[in-house]
């Protein structure tokens, strides 16, 4: 019904533009001929004639408007809408009494309706019913969970939901996981399950949302907090997409007390083709974990803990199979860590505080990485943006990797490629790039050009470029300038 009003109001909302338009063409066009007259005196008329008429079109728009939201209720005769009122099931919307037999009552009245339209095979499709929380606040002493799995398009929405203080430890508030009674005949537990407009409330006991094997789940304007294991859990499935929500441990806005203390994992990201985009992670040992391939964040605020106190504000734990793109994240005092990354693009993201990206060896592979376009601010103690972590061993094969065009203010840049010169009064320069380059001894091209003043040509050649460190020659002595292009990669037979 929602759907059909604003429908609606935009269509009478582009017809009034398209009339006003179409008067404003006509009294232009009529008056083209006459535009000395205009100028004469008309103007002005012709200008209240138009007001006028605007006027009375905006309030005829404004009084179909009112008559079509008068025009919600349902008709007679046509089928219930689906939005199940959990206070009429009993729920205490003042979070006084335990709520959980009542929301799990509406839940399944919402599961048992029939079902309509398409779905993937063995989900049934619900219609889009709404479970709403009519802006409550309900304590529940158990996860809610579906009575049923294999359904979908459903939505619940709007209020909080809080853990009772005997809430079982390490249970999620709300959790999508398959009653062991009701086996979906989908090789899914659900499809498109939106969650929209909640706050969750972990009180200290377990996580926030379990996301098991489902297709198409949303999150959506979420605030999640005081979650011990998992803000959200997605394991297996696909594309659970968490939109413009919030997800602390703690609630804070930073400088906390007690930040050193902080554990917990706000989005754990156990499967694939998931999105996280426009989240703020305030507090939490990890910010995201990610697992499982192809998963795309962008627009995530992180300041969950600071690297200086053991956080992480991404986690990339899927060595050797990376596939992540990291996009316009703002990556506050607390960095990105990745494991073996073999596909991963992280660009145009902002580095505060000596945030930087760390990549941690596993069994020594970097391939197809970008790291581009990224702002780096620190303190002035000389953090390096991109670090190696060879604590396991060293970075044996590495291939594609592009760390460039970053900026820095109070860090030490790192790239892949650089630029440097040398002047000199005899026959060899040299230029050491290791305080710039990402890797220890990995040139593999080199462009250079040596310059002279004089009038002489000498020959010149390269010479060596073993540690980082370009060396040119000549065979006589001249006074020189030598410019100099680097970049590092895949190390050439020797
Ligand atoms: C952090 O945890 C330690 C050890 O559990 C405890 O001693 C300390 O008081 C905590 N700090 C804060 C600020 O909560
Ligand atoms: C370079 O060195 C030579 C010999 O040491 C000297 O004669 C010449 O003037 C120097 N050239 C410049 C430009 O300094
Ligand atoms: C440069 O090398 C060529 C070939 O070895 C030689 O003929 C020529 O004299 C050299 N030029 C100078 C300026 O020494
Ligand atoms: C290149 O320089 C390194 C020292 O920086 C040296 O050990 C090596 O022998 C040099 N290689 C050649 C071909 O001169």
């Amino acid at each position: 019904m929602a759907a059909n009003m604003a429908r609606r109001r935009s269509a009478s909302a582009s017809g009034f533009v398209w009339l006003v338009s179409c008067l404003m063409v006509s009294s232009v066009c009529g008056d083209y001929p006459h535009l000395g007259q205009i100028f004469r005196g008309r103007y002005g008329e012709q200008m209240q004639k138009m007001q006028d008429l605007k006027g009375s079109v905006l309030w005829r728009g404004s009084v179909s408007l009112a008559a079509s939201s008068v025009a919600t209720s349902p008709q007679p005769g046509s089928p219930s809408p689906r939005v199940y009122l959990v206070t009429s099931y009993g729920a205490d919307p003042t979070g006084n009494t335990d709520s959980i037999d009542a929301l799990t009552s509406a839940i399944a009245d919402a599961v048992r309706a029939p079902g309509d339209g398409v779905l993937m095979e063995g989900i049934t499709n619900l219609g889009g019913a709404r479970i709403s929380l009519e802006g409550g606040d309900y304590l529940i002493s158990r996860p809610l969970r579906f009575p049923a799995a294999g359904v979908g398009n459903i939505m619940i929405h709007g209020g909080t939901l809080r853990a009772s203080d005997d809430f079982p430890i390490d249970g999620y508030l709300i959790d999508l996981s398959a009653p062991s009674s009701s086996k979906s005949s989908s090789s899914y537990n659900f499809e498109y399950v939106t969650f929209r407009d909640l706050m969750l409330d972990s009180n200290y006991r377990g996580g926030g949302i379990l996301v098991p094997n489902s297709l198409r789940t949303s999150i959506d304007n979420c605030y999640i907090a005081r979650f011990t294991s998992n803000g959200i859990l997605v394991q297996g499935g696909h594309e659970t997409y968490i939109r413009n929500s919030f997800l602390g441990q703690h609630i804070t806005t930073g400088a906390d007390p007690g930040e050193r203390n902080f554990s917990g994992t706000a989005i754990n990201l156990m499967g694939n083709d998931n999105a996280v985009t426009d989240v703020v992670i305030f507090s939490a040992a990890v910010g995201i974990m990610v697992s499982g391939q192809a998963n795309v964040i962008t627009g995530v605020h992180c300041y969950n803990k600071a690297t200086g106190f053991g956080g992480t504000g991404i986690y990339l734990k899927l060595p050797g199979k990376t596939q992540t793109r990291i996009l316009n994240c703002y990556m506050d005092f607390t960095g990105i860590v990745a494991e073996d990354p073999v596909q991963l693009d992280i660009s145009n993201c902002f580095f505060l505080g000596d945030a930087h990206i760390a990549l941690k060896s596993i069994n020594g592979v970097a391939n197809g990485v970008n790291i581009r376009n990224n702002m780096f601010s620190g303190s002035g103690k000389g953090t390096d943006i991109v670090q190696l972590d060879q604590s396991n061993g060293p970075f044996k094969e590495i291939d594609q990797v592009v760390v460039d065009a970053n900026n820095v203010d109070g860090m030490t840049m790192r790239s892949t490629v650089a630029r440097g010169s040398a002047k000199g009064n005899g026959t060899s320069w040299m230029v050491d790039f290791s305080s710039a380059l990402l890797f220890p001894d990995l040139i593999n091209h080199v462009q250079y050009s040596l310059s002279t003043s004089g009038g002489s040509f000498p020959n010149h050649s390269l010479r060596n470029v073993s540690r980082n460190c370009v060396v040119v020659e000549s065979d006589v002595a001249v006074a020189a300038s030598v410019f100099v292009m680097v970049e590092q990669g895949k190390k050439l037979p020797s």
